[in-house]
């Protein structure tokens, strides 16, 4: 007698807020800040920097950096750069020249704390993605087995449609390789990319983060942060540090 296949669950975590024991807890995950800590994560990592080192508070980064003397400090609060800190959170500043071999200490408002959240929550492994890796961050994950989460980080505890869109892509390169069984949240995050993916400048201008970030200036962070798979890394953050697989 033929065995039954089993087809695997991705869910899509549509918040920090929403990262529990019970939604990631055992999956192998991908974390999803498009705007704009992951996509800084992917793009600092393939600009050569040896790690970076997720945390929650701007306390924590400070007191971490003085215990690792040759780290350098990067992240945001309200979008811009803490006091004292080496970088903010605009992917653009994470140069080859700026962070070649180097550590990097990293906290930011929403995307760090959905990665430290998933590994409070006994996540099976934790990848990092954006529109910049999707494809690679899917490749590493679909080479596993067991069920899959896609967390959006989203926005102060509230859901953020670029995040979403950005779990519609993976899920579309996730289902491009293999039936799986979903949830109606996952669905609509598919529904939706399909239907907005050719246009998602346009469409995420209604989007409050990015009117945020458009309103303090950062627009070409906006253009380069929904450019799609750019590039070939998958990043993984093992609790403590994130570096490429
Ligand atoms: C966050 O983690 O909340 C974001 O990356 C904020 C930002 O755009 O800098």
């Amino acid at each position: 007698m033929m065995e039954a296949f089993a087809m695997r669950r991705v869910d899509v975590i549509d918040t920090a807020a929403a990262i529990t024991r019970e939604t990631v807890e055992g999956r192998h995950v991908l974390v999803m800040d498009v705007l704009r800590a992951t996509s800084t994560i992917v793009t600092a990592l393939n600009n050569g920097a040896k790690r970076i080192i997720p945390v929650e508070t701007v306390e924590e980064a400070v007191a971490l950096k003085r215990r690792c003397a040759d780290s350098l400090l990067g992240g945001e609060r309200g979008g811009v750069r803490p006091e004292g800190f080496d970088f903010g959170n605009s992917p653009l500043e994470y140069s080859k020249d700026a962070v070649q071999n180097k550590t990097i200490v990293l906290t930011t408002t929403n995307g760090t704390r959905a990665l430290v959240g998933c590994q409070s929550a006994h996540a099976a492994t934790i990848g990092c993605a954006g529109f910049l890796n999707g494809k690679a961050a899917v490749r590493r994950l679909t080479a596993k087995t067991g069920d899959l989460a896609l967390v959006c980080a989203g926005t102060k505890d509230r859901f953020s449609l670029d995040d979403f869109l950005c779990a519609g892509m993976l899920l579309q390169q996730i289902m491009a390789e293999e039936e799986v069984q979903m949830a109606d949240l996952g669905w609509n995050a598919l529904l939706l990319y399909q239907a907005y993916g050719e246009s998602l400048p346009a469409v995420l201008d209604n989007a409050k983060h990015y009117q945020v970030l458009k309103g303090l200036g950062f627009h070409e962070d906006l253009e380069y942060c929904l450019m799609k798979n750019q590039l070939e890394i998958a990043p993984v953050f093992d609790g403590n540090e994130i570096r490429i697989d």
